[in-house]
């Protein structure tokens, strides 16, 4: 049963305030800690900030935090549900409680974090790991498993960084390492080369790193980025073995029907969507990119279903989707992508994240899980990805203790499965159908 249900605030990594929550239970103590975006889309649950400026600058949770303490925590300790297997009726006591489309009333942020210690708290009173409570939650093979293809983003752009690139990621993806745990040395290898090709063109100066540990080099343009890119997977001897994934998060210069490149610059560079398809077709004809994330804003519809046509790699809804079925089923009505990039704060419990994914999959699209670029020291999203069986997973670059958090527990995970004596399989190339593996 459960005991008490508490929340502190705490930092995240860009050293804005956090929900912490703790739930005590007969089987001990289980905490979680919650992310927080910086390029966040209109369609996302709302996460509760104060806004009073005496204050971490407006930034401060405490009325999640009290709508924890006092509101959602007290209840679901009153229900006398068994987060072993009651997570969804959990789950939806607390939308109830809450109210409104967007846990905009008692703050996603309030939600998200108990639902990720009630998981926590319900694995261990089934005395299973987390990523086994979650492929079962999810009705997924729990007697063997998928090890994910880590995309690590290298390069920050966009929001994330102060250099001048419009695009906000570019991420290595070691789709030729034999698991999950080379994956990671191979892009380890790759990162420590990247800066060295950065301090031999632009200086030392140049190794600053973005919100999500990659390089954000005094740049412009996306042919840039994949030239140092090429440069670095070639120095560290793994052409061939590692393919790239880019996020342009192009929302966040979308202006007035067009698309801003310049929007980081004095100089503004409007390109029409079709001129900007036509960029990253030719980018896909030069470099070996086998992942495409919100290539247009979350509204361009049209530019997505285009794209979508005949489309060759995954093509990944993320601001468009926002985790949420409603607009995953739109996406599908029109054809608009081919994959969901599912982030557990975009909705705010772990039922619908799970549920989100299971749509996902029924129309026969993949599932990219992701951390945000606000993040903590929280490794939840690791279990997640291994227990939806997704096949791949963005957590940033291989550098900053709450990005490598998550590679960290991977490789755990990979061991432990070895000493389970469970069959697992790293997805590798077959990663956009890694649950059918
Ligand atoms: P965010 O960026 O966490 O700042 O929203 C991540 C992404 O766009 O995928
Ligand atoms: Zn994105």
């Amino acid at each position: 049963a459960i005991k008490s249900i508490t929340a502190t605030q705490r930092l995240d990594s860009r050293g804005n305030p956090t929900v912490q929550t703790r739930i005590v239970t007969s089987n001990g103590t289980f905490t979680s800690l919650v992310p927080s975006g910086a390029s966040k889309g209109d369609y996302e649950a709302v996460e509760l900030r104060d806004g009073d400026d005496s204050i971490y600058h407006g930034n401060s949770v405490l009325k999640a935090v009290r709508n924890v303490n006092e509101i959602l925590g007290p209840a679901v300790c009153k229900a006398g549900l068994d987060p072993a297997t009651e997570l969804k009726r959990l789950d939806q006591l607390m939308i109830k409680l809450d109210g409104s489309n967007d846990k905009g009333n008692l703050g996603a942020n309030a939600i998200l974090s108990i639902s990720m210690a009630l998981a926590r708290a319900g694995a261990a009173a089934r005395n299973i790991p987390l990523y086994e409570y979650i492929a079962a939650e999810a009705g997924l093979p729990t007697d063997n498993y998928v090890l994910p293809v880590p995309f690590f983003n290298v390069l920050n752009g966009g929001d994330h960084s102060g250099n001048s690139m419009a695009f906000q990621e570019f991420m290595i993806a070691p789709v030729g390492a034999s698991s999950t745990s080379e994956a990671v040395q191979f892009a380890a290898e790759t990162y420590a080369s990247l800066k060295s090709v950065i301090v031999a063109k632009s200086g030392k100066s140049a190794i600053g790193i973005g919100d999500e540990g990659g390089f954000a080099p005094p740049i412009y343009h996306p042919c840039e980025a994949l030239e140092l890119l090429t440069q670095a997977i070639e120095d560290a001897g793994h052409t061939g073995k590692i393919c790239i994934g880019i996020d342009p998060a192009s929302q966040s210069f979308f202006e007035h029907g067009s698309y801003n490149i310049g929007f980081k610059t004095e100089t503004p560079e409007s390109l029409q969507p079709s001129e900007l398809a036509q960029m990253y077709r030719s980018l896909m004809d030069s470099y070996p990119i086998i992942l495409l994330e919100d290539p247009f804003g979350q509204d361009d519809w049209q530019s997505f279903v285009e794209f979508n046509k005949d489309c060759p790699i995954e093509l990944v809804g993320d601001d468009l989707l926002a985790t949420n079925i409603t607009r995953i089923k739109m996406a599908k009505d029109k054809g608009a992508c081919n994959s969901l990039l599912l982030k557990i704060n975009q909705i705010g419990t772990i039922s619908e994240a799970i549920a989100a994914a299971k749509e996902a999959y029924a129309a026969e699209w993949s599932v990219f899980v992701s951390h945000r670029s606000g993040e903590t020291t929280d490794d939840f999203i690791a279990d997640l990805t291994v227990g939806l069986r997704t096949g791949h997973l963005k957590s940033g670059a291989p550098c900053r203790g709450e990005r490598v958090a998550k590679y960290n527990r991977l490789m755990d995970i990979e061991d432990e499965l070895g000493d389970r004596q469970l069959p697992f399989k790293y997805a590798g190339p077959n990663l956009r159908h890694a649950q059918k593996l």
